[in-house]
């Protein structure tokens, strides 16, 4: 399996480019813009998986014990949350800095909570991982830890649940796949944006069949973090900066984790190839350069190639729907994830916010009318957990309906909603959209993380059909 798999990532690289039983094109599909051709799918048929993990209920776990690695921004937050949530108990907390980890275990203060700290070398996560008393290990770190950290915590029997992106290169979705089915654990991206009320309810409408059949979606990540990014002590080491000297759309899952789930990626259709495309440059250099004049701690910045501020990125699914991805990080606009349903009979959008929901093309539907809707589609988690949810808080609660919905399948022994595939099929979108760019916008084929399953995976469960016992202590 695993080397049909690697010829896989090899040809399909290769197909991508064109390249594909064509040499004598190369030179003329590289510089003529034309794409690929992508009749001959049997890059996609070669493989067989041992275990199909859409679905798949591991044992119940009456307390989840949690370790968590990486207490920066994002991480305490998190912390927090979990020890909200009945049947939790937090054991450990791991943060390379010292002073991280003491702040992140003062947040426990006056809890039920007193977790041991690992801290103070790169490798300390690793201690977390292979304690026999923890069964999820949450990460938080800089991006190229995920991988590496949720497969040895999958590989020491725990279930993984990683921040986005779970993976930034191919082979690293390949190695999530290969050991949560391997090792029967989960592995979950921790994509809190499926947990956006707008988002859930129209992910609601689309199963009850609102908005026809769906032909487009779109999603987005633009989000101004010029300043943060060059910060000294904004991100760790500087990370999310040095993260820019890729070229793509590096942080695809914000957009699309929610549209996926409407068009029932994984679970019905696929997603099957991208074209991408980024414009250039036009800020990071020049700030590198403009502050390297001013402080030498930036002069390994100053002749740095940096992302093309916008990336838009197109996929095609299997069933001949379409997707739209766009990632800005630099530019001065309002924040937006876009979020565009787009179907036979209605639409849905946010951003600006708030959402709207049309009917035709004459125009929006009004405020009664939208709400209205909202009574009738808000799904059942929101019903008996937003307003909690909305004061415990996350990005407006839904972040806390996240890891809510987490921890309540692990104690009811449930399938999680966002499983392995997803982490690797949605984070593959950065790489895959990297290697287009880097070809003139050619296509590129999108991996079957699933092995064909897709064909026969059911919907993620919008009805909280089962479970929904775990309580909030608020
Ligand atoms: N889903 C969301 O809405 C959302 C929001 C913000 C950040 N994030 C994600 O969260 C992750 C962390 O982002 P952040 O802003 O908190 O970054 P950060 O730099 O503030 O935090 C990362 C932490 O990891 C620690 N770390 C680095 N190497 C380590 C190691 N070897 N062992 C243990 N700890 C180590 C650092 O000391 C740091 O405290 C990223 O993946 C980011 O994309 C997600």
């Amino acid at each position: 399996m695993q080397s049909n798999r690697r010829n896989f990532l090899k040809l399909s690289g290769l197909a991508g480019l064109g390249l594909v039983g064509a040499p004598m094109l190369k030179s003329h599909a590289a510089h003529s813009g034309l794409n690929s051709d992508h009749s001959d799918h049997s890059v996609n048929s070669d493989r067989n998986s041992d275990f199909n993990m859409s679905g798949y209920a591991a044992p119940k776990i009456d307390t989840v014990r949690i370790g968590f690695i990486g207490l920066g921004n994002r991480g305490p937050g998190a912390v927090k949350r979990m020890s909200k949530i009945d049947g939790v108990e937090i054991k450990a907390l791991c943060d390379l800095r010292p002073d991280k980890a003491a702040a992140a275990k003062k947040l426990l203060e006056n809890t039920s909570h007193n977790p041991t700290i690992y801290t103070g070398n790169e490798n300390e996560w690793k201690k977390v991982c292979e304690r026999n008393d923890i069964d999820l290990i949450y990460i938080a770190t800089p991006w190229q830890l995920h991988t590496p950290m949720a497969v040895y915590a999958m590989e020491h029997g725990k279930h993984a649940a990683s921040e986005v992106p779970a993976a930034v290169t191919i082979e690293e979705c390949w190695q999530l796949v290969e050991t949560s089915e391997k090792t029967k654990k989960h592995c979950m991206i921790l994509e809190n944006c499926c947990y956006d009320f707008f988002e859930l309810m129209t992910l609601n409408m689309a199963r009850q069949g609102f908005f026809g059949e769906i032909v487009h979606a779109e999603g987005a990540y633009i989000h101004h973090l010029l300043e943060d990014n060059f910060s000294k002590d904004k991100y760790y080491d500087l990370w999310r900066l040095k993260e820019n000297f890729r070229n793509g759309n590096l942080y695809p899952t914000h957009g699309l984790g929610p549209i996926a789930q409407v068009m029932n990626i994984n679970r019905g259709d696929k997603m099957d190839f991208l074209v991408s495309v980024s414009s250039n440059d036009f800020m990071m250099g020049n700030m590198a350069k403009e502050l390297a004049e001013k402080d030498s701690f930036y002069k390994p910045f100053e002749n740095k190639s940096f992302r093309g501020n916008m990336n838009t990125t197109t996929i095609r699914t299997n069933k001949g729907k379409t997707m739209m991805l766009q990632h800005d990080v630099t530019s001065p606009r309002p924040y937006s994830r876009i979020h565009l349903v787009s179907g036979t009979k209605g639409t849905a959008q946010k951003y600006p916010e708030p959402g709207r929901i049309s009917t035709s093309h004459e125009g929006w539907l009004t405020e009664p009318e939208f709400k209205a809707l909202e009574e009738k589609y808000q799904p059942p988690i929101v019903k008996k957990l937003g307003e909690m949810a909305k004061q415990i808080g996350g990005h407006g609660g839904m972040d806390f309906l996240m890891d809510w919905r987490l921890i309540d399948c692990l104690r009811n022994g449930l399938p999680l909603d966002i499983n392995v595939y997803d982490a690797a099929a949605w984070s593959a979108i950065a790489p895959l959209s990297e290697k287009s760019v880097a070809s003139r916008s050619n296509s590129v084929d999108i991996p079957d993380f699933t092995s064909g399953f897709w064909k026969t995976n059911q919907p993620v469960d919008v009805f909280l059909q089962k479970g929904g016992n775990t309580k909030v202590k608020i």
